[in-house]
């Protein structure tokens, strides 16, 4: 193993130019670890919230983060070496996974040629798809998959059910079209105009443009709505449900639970967590070619900066990629 790698690493908070890319130890796998040769890693929300120091959240919600660190929690490689202890996988074996989530400093330091997980985050990557996709699906993949049918005793999708996806061309919103249309869900998916093509593309069944359409008054009736925006205003969809109906919030917004009880809507929330088995089932799906990959833009490590700053303007379709190592 090299003594020393390239790794992206964030010294003070900040803007993207925050982020320093420089040559640093290179980690060993610890007890039931293995050490992973990075081939591609991917962008996340969590990436820019941590670079930035949770600035813009609630204070009694921001985390304590030690510096430098090294964003980054979706990778996809190959295992250059194993931990003590280890059987799982051996050298050579192409894996994916979402590593040490949630956990900011001791996270996944994906933003780096080679870093270490745990066995149990892992699972063999996809044989139909190269590193730069794979490297794609482990947070948003896993939120989806976690927040459709591992979290909520109260989320039931069934064949048949009417489903609203809100953020649907971003990394979470992507996936969930996809599971939920593998399930047999009549979905809808409401995102910014130029996104329509992505999306009947994946199989949405109806496409609304939030900015020329109000979902609110066009929408009834829907049993789930997905709602990876979140925001002051996510009340505004309490019409759109049906009694019975399940707001599933990804991110923090003002939901008006107590209203939405009266109309017999139920509210969830919750935290994807890193989890190798169900990587293997998004592997299988992904294999399968019913759920595919969504690739917004590729970047090399050495301009993770240029990525954040392509995070920041928004309006991402799939997945944001930082491509590590050469023909990934
Ligand atoms: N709870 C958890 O465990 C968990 C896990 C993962 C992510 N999250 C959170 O979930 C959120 C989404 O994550 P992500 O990775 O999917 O982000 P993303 O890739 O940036 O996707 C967000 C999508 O929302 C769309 N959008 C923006 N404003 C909108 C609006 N007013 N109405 C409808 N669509 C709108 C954007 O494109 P257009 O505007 O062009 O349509 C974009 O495609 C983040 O806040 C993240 O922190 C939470």
């Amino acid at each position: 193993m090299p003594k020393t790698m390239m790794a992206v690493r964030v010294h003070a908070f900040g803007g993207p130019e925050a982020l320093v890319y420089e040559e640093i130890p290179c980690p060993e796998p610890g007890p039931g670890e293995v050490l992973v040769r990075v081939h591609a890693a991917c962008l996340n929300p969590p990436d820019w919230y941590a670079r930035s120091g949770f600035m813009d959240f609630p204070e009694e919600i921001r985390p304590t983060l030690s510096l430098p660190l090294t964003p980054g929690s979706d990778i996809s490689g190959v295992v250059a070496a194993v931990g003590p202890g280890v059987t799982e996988f051996a050298e050579g074996d192409a894996v994916f996974g979402l590593v040490r989530f949630p956990g900011f400093n001791d996270g996944g330091r994906g933003y780096a040629e080679y870093t270490t997980a745990p066995v149990d985050h892992l699972a063999r990557k996809p044989a139909t798809i190269d590193h730069v996709h794979a490297a794609g699906v482990p947070m948003a993949g896993l939120t989806a998959y976690q927040f459709l049918f591992d979290l909520f005793d109260d989320v039931r999708l069934e064949p048949g059910d009417t489903v609203l996806v809100n953020g649907a061309a971003g990394g979470v919103g992507h996936f969930f079209v996809q599971l939920a249309k593998n399930r047999g869900a009549h979905v809808i998916g409401v995102a910014s105009g130029r996104h329509e093509e992505f999306l009947l593309g994946l199989g949405v069944d109806e496409f609304i443009d939030y900015t020329t359409t109000s979902v609110e008054e066009k929408v009834r009736d829907v049993d789930y709505l997905f709602d990876t925006v979140g925001g002051p205003h996510g009340h505004r969809f309490l019409p759109v449900l049906k009694r019975g109906g399940v707001i599933s919030a990804v991110f923090l917004g003002e939901y008006r639970p107590e209203r939405a009880a009266e109309l017999g809507i139920t509210f969830v929330t919750g935290q994807v967590r890193s989890n190798g088995a169900q990587m293997a089932e998004l592997a299988r799906l992904i294999d399968a070619g019913r759920v595919r990959v969504g690739v917004d833009s590729v970047f090399p490590l050495a301009d993770a900066r240029k990525a954040h700053e392509r995070a920041e303007r928004g309006h991402i379709r799939g997945k944001i990629i930082l491509s590590v190592a050469e023909g990934s």
